[in-house]
């Protein structure tokens, strides 16, 4: 399919915006620290921690997670606990478990070089044809194009494209474009320079035309339909959820257990978790009590005794917005048995040796806290 909006892109177009966009990147870029290098292994970690995450959260996690793994080498060596360790709070942890993963995949199978085009890249866990992309482009100056969120709202709008960018014809149409515009010349540089501009001027409500080096080119600013581009799909519903988890006691220790592959936060720690059936108010139920002790037991083979509601913590995860009752349990028999994984009794003063989930660790605190 061939999308008539493309031919407004013709070299009279390239001509008004490439220059324009290179002169208001090198006066406005951002100095970001995966901007300062050229390696593929630190612009990979930057891009993979980005996804779905502001550059202010990244940035941290990004100094922190070099600090310690400063190789593809190092990270492939490590244990994947310590990895997700670094990641905690970050969100999404199955980027930490793939990135691990294709550390050791580089190591083993590309004798730790990284590969440089976008096919060999894009198979490795986790890396999609936009991250490929990106470190072809950034790393190894290959003309590869680029669309994640801040270039699909910036390419809808110089298009005037008004479909629904994230289907199928429209990721098409998007790709070709990203394809289309990418000058010769240092087009890892442009590439930066598209996603400068779209998660700065270009924002997703109330972008600043004014400022806007391109605007002159921009089919939507022309037809001053900049804030109904990109087309924007029915939110998904929000459902809201309530779940428990237990501070199970035995010996001033607490059971932890490590979470499933087919889990929500795959590989990290927490404490036994159940969802409940809602209500507004309080405390659980005595019948839901009682359904949470053979719930635990059946799960752990731990038997234990539910005291009260420690703390409330209100959390949203994709769309769920979960109210997570925490309750006190004393352990009063049974033996930890392992067929949902591995579990622990872990002393307070050793938290912080395991990767939680961010709930995990704030009931965590307030149990180390009351020690
Ligand atoms: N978002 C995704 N990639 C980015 C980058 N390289 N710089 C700033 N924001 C980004």
């Amino acid at each position: 399919m061939h999308d008539a909006l493309l031919d407004a892109i013709d070299s009279a177009w390239l001509r008004r915006f490439r220059p324009r966009l290179r002169n208001w990147y090198t006066a406005h870029a951002r100095d970001l620290p995966w901007r300062r290098t050229r390696d593929p292994y630190r612009i990979w970690i930057s891009e993979i921690m980005l996804q779905q995450t502001t550059v202010a959260a990244v940035i941290p996690y990004y100094r922190r997670f070099l600090d310690r793994f400063p190789t593809v080498r190092k990270l492939a060596a490590a244990e994947e606990s310590d990895v997700l360790r670094l990641w905690e709070g970050l969100g999404y942890y199955s980027r930490a478990r793939n990135i691990h993963r294709a550390a050791q995949k580089i190591v083993q199978e590309h004798r730790a070089r990284f590969p440089t085009d976008v096919h060999t890249l894009q198979t490795l866990p986790g890396i999609g044809r936009y991250t490929a992309g990106a470190i072809a482009s950034f790393a190894f100056d290959q003309p590869a194009p680029i669309l994640e969120a801040n270039t699909l709202r910036l390419y809808s709008r110089l298009l005037g494209f008004d479909r629904d960018p994230r289907s199928a014809s429209g990721q098409k149409l998007l790709w070709e474009f990203g394809q289309r515009i990418l000058p010769k010349s240092s087009p890892g540089q442009f590439n930066q320079a598209l996603i400068e501009l779209g998660a700065s001027l270009c924002a997703p409500t109330d972008p600043n035309c004014r400022a806007c080096p391109v605007a002159l080119v921009c089919r939507a600013f022309r037809e001053g339909r900049q804030q109904e581009i990109p087309f924007r799909s029915r939110r998904q519903q929000i459902t809201e959820v309530v779940e428990v988890s237990l501070a199970v006691r035995k010996s001033g220790r607490y059971l932890l257990r490590q979470r499933g592959d087919q889990e929500r936060w795959a590989g990290m720690w927490d404490f036994p978790r159940f969802e409940i059936a809602g209500q507004g108010n309080g405390a659980p139920t005595a019948t839901q009590r009682r359904k949470l002790v053979d719930q635990l037991a059946q799960s752990t083979g731990i038997d234990a005794e539910l005291g009260s509601v420690l703390t409330e913590i209100r959390h949203s995860v994709t769309r769920y917005r979960i109210r997570l009752l925490c309750l006190e349990a004393a352990h009063r028999g049974g033996r930890l048995h392992r067929r949902n994984g591995p579990q622990q009794w872990v002393a307070p003063r050793d938290f912080y040796k395991f990767p939680l989930s961010v709930t995990g660790r704030k009931l965590a605190g307030m149990l180390a806290n009351q020690q």
